[in-house]
């Protein structure tokens, strides 16, 4: 099939190695050159940001950002222009399938009525959410289960066709809207099970429990149980962003959907929850010279988008401290270098890379806070 990708940022990058790997043709279109200059082209895949090149693509996969804007609500700018690009350069019926992360009805209002009220072509449409998670080498998009619905039996048939060709197991859904708001689900239960447990840690350490042999033992049991753990807050573009997305149609049609705001807000104060357990560890703050471990907002990644360890950062500058950070898979951060792992009063480990040694963190502080639970014999959640 002649495949054409609207975004070339994690995710349609990764559907555009598997889709090639399934013997596809593959255009990219980005807006952002610097993406496209960064890309390993081969001549199976070709990438670009002039949009006339994807004018003759057979299925037009929708891989674009979904941020929230200032007013913490949906920010679709870049999927309706991404409708623009589809509109501005097909000619013929195509399928197009969103895998950007939206709110259900995204699909059937935001992306085909704003098409076909332009070009009129009588396209297929077809949601297929990304479940792609960074980094993780055992869930693929071969062996991650897809979730599928056309707005017609037809874009349905034929979007599975495409999946098939690199994906094991394609469930399909009744509607697009199941699967849009299937996905926003499963990220609103991480981040509600990720507050809980960020909100047991509080309990159980002013209990004087150890928070992760609790739940350990609690994760023993082996059916009505599911293991979350604790941490200085949540990061990426899907945790902290998704949850919001579910919270904007609930309160559209006039549910408060309190559980999944108070669970944001549980999450956000971690950061001064941890620094004021450094405080409550080592006394005042001020002067004190403090390393952050790992600033990307998960283990042996680069992304950085929303992590927790820019509010710890805040939060130690608040009380006095001066700050440096080290990351050796980030390398840059907000124009800033890694620093180099020594010579501290303070490590606070946010995020835990396999890159960095723990005798190495070990070595860098008189006192060490860790986030992770990963580094044995110091203090932490
Ligand atoms: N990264 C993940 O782990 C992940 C997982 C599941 C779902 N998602 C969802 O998938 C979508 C894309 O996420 P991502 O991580 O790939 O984002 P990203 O920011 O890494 O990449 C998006 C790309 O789209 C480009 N772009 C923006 N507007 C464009 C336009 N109008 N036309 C063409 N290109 C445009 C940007 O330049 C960027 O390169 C989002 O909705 C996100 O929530 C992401």
């Amino acid at each position: 099939m002649k495949i054409a990708i609207i975004g070339l940022g994690y995710v349609g990058q990764s559907i555009a190695q598997v889709a090639l790997g399934a013997g596809h043709s593959v255009v990219g279109f980005d807006t952002n050159s610097d993406v496209i200059s960064s890309l390993n082209l081969t001549g199976d895949f070709k990438a670009t940001t002039g949009a006339a090149l994807i004018g003759d693509a057979e299925v037009f996969v929708i891989a674009v950002p979904t941020p929230l804007d200032g007013a913490r609500k949906p920010d679709l700018t870049s999927v309706h222009a991404a409708c623009k690009t589809i509109i501005e350069n097909t000619k013929k019926p195509v399928l197009v399938i969103n895998e950007s992360t939206s709110y259900p009805g995204t699909l059937r209002n935001e992306i085909a009525a704003v098409i076909e009220k332009a070009s009129g072509l009588g396209h297929l449409y077809a949601s297929s959410p990304e479940r792609v998670d960074p980094g993780n080498e055992k869930w693929t998009q071969k062996n991650t289960p897809r979730l599928l619905a056309g707005l017609t039996s037809e874009a349905t048939a034929l979007a599975r066709k495409f999946y098939s060709s690199f994906c094991d197991e394609i469930i399909e859904v009744s509607s697009p809207e199941v699967a849009e708001a299937a996905k926003l689900f499963e990220n609103t239960f991480r981040q509600v099970n990720i507050a809980l447990v960020n909100e047991f840690v509080q309990i159980s350490d002013a209990l004087d429990i150890p928070t992760r042999e609790v739940l350990d033992a609690a994760a023993t049991k082996p059916f009505g149980f599911m293991s979350f753990q604790p941490g200085p807050g949540v990061g990426g573009h899907c945790i902290p962003v998704d949850p919001s997305y579910l919270a904007y149609v609930a309160e559209n049609v006039g549910v408060p959907a309190e559980f999944i705001k108070r669970a944001n807000e549980v999450n956000l104060c971690m950061p001064a929850y941890v620094v004021s357990r450094v405080a409550k560890d080592v006394g005042s703050l001020e002067g004190k010279k403090v390393v952050v471990v790992g600033v990307s907002y998960k283990a042996n990644v680069s992304d950085t988008r929303e992590a927790p360890s820019a509010l710890v950062i805040d939060e130690l500058e608040k009380q006095g401290a001066a700050v440096s950070w080290h990351d050796p898979v980030v390398g840059t951060w907000n124009g800033q270098s890694s620093n180099e792992l020594k010579g501290f009063d303070i490590a606070i480990v946010v995020t835990k890379h396999d890159a960095v040694s723990e005798s190495a963190i070990k070595a860098s502080a008189a006192y060490v806070f860790d986030c992770t639970g990963t580094i044995k014999g110091v203090a932490g959640i």
